[in-house]
């Protein structure tokens, strides 16, 4: 028997129905398919119906997820959501999904970690189960992006989607489960991509919301740069202090911010397409969504198999980085 580890024995998923096509896009900001597909990867994005938040889509992703296992979901533990785009300040989302389906006996936070959070929240639910505090904790990413774009920004409005993932994390001594992790957080990275408006900072007055405050706002350039250096230099770095190189990773779930970033990261560490998962065509960017997403799709693809080495990867608003290592767990998907 393996030394005890966190393991992911169910995810599950919610993509809302509606497609928004970049070709859609071009109808009201000055944009055209041809500049989104090549500089991004996007080619679609699914967006929620005006007014849904992301409450709604989180828990739609636990019960997918927790059905997927065929657990009650007064059997969990603990909820972590990891947003940006929370229905509200306070309560934490995690208490509203946590009444949504019915989770009686379990407490729960949310994580603000951005592109990120999906990755910090998976290994901050680890803890738990390392420690012997909990046996199932339900990690959720998810994000309603478009309740915070600038649909006049042409530079960020094409960008994201909105989706929610969850992952349930049990207790697990066959030697799968999470085996590693390294994060990072730049705050000289704060004024490259954030949304100034409606905190302490500037709370909302009739001058902020002129301002566009309310509306992520980013430095594209700069964070590109940033992104693509640190993905290979923290996927590498975890790697080798496990004494693991690239040839030993089978799937790698990088965060999809743009197609380019993922191919830079991916060439700089040498590894091959068939060991990259690359959904940002259908899906753009869903921020703490993206991993999770991965996941179906190398599932849906046959690529994530038991025993399986995976590594997750995201970079961020923050900045923040954030980096797993993970012996795969093998469990049913359809
Ligand atoms: O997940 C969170 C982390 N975020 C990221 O990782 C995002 C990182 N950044 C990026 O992905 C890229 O920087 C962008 C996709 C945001 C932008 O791509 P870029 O190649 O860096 O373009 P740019 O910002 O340098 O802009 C190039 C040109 C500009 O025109 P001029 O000044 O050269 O005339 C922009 O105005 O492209 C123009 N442009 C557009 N044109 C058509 C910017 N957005 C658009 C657009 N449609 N949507």
């Amino acid at each position: 028997m393996s030394q005890l580890r966190a393991a992911i024995t169910s995810l599950g998923l919610h993509v809302p129905e509606r497609v928004v096509t970049n070709a859609d896009l071009a109808k009201y900001v000055d944009t055209n398919d041809e500049w989104i597909r090549t500089r991004t990867g996007i080619c679609e994005r699914h967006v929620v119906e005006p007014g849904t938040p992301t409450s709604v889509i989180a828990a739609k992703a636990a019960q997918d997820c927790l059905e997927r296992r065929g657990i009650a979901p007064s059997e969990v533990d603990l909820i972590i959501v990891a947003t940006v785009t929370p229905d509200m300040f306070f309560p934490a989302t995690a208490c509203l999904v946590q009444e949504k389906i019915g989770a009686t006996k379990a407490w729960g936070f949310d994580i603000s970690g951005a592109c990120s959070g999906f990755v910090y929240a998976f290994t901050m639910g680890a803890q738990f189960i390392l420690t012997g505090a909990h046996k199932k904790v339900l990690v959720i990413g998810a994000d309603v992006m478009t309740s915070i774009l600038d649909y006049q920004d042409r530079t960020t409005c094409v960008l994201f989607g909105d989706a929610a993932g969850a992952v349930l994390l049990e207790p697990a001594t066959d030697g799968s489960g999470m085996l590693d992790f390294a994060h990072e957080v730049d705050g000289t990275g704060a004024p490259f991509l954030y949304m100034p408006g409606g905190g302490s900072l500037h709370p909302p007055t009739h001058e902020t919301v002129d301002q566009k405050l309310h509306s992520l706002r980013q430095d594209g350039a700069h964070v590109f740069k940033y992104a693509v250096r640190k993905f290979a230099e923290s996927a590498a770095g975890l790697l080798a202090r496990n004494g693991f190189t690239g040839d030993d990773l089978d799937i790698f779930l990088p965060h999809q911010a743009n197609i380019r970033i993922i191919n830079a990261a991916q060439e700089r560490m040498g590894i091959p397409d068939s060991k990259v998962v690359k959904n940002i065509d259908r899906y753009g960017n869903t921020t703490a969504a993206t991993i999770p997403l991965a996941m179906g799709t190398a599932l849906d693809e046959g690529r994530l198999k038991a025993g399986n080495l995976a590594m997750m990867a995201a970079v961020g608003a923050g900045f923040t980085v954030g980096t797993a290592l993970v012996r795969w767990t093998g469990f049913e998907w359809s």
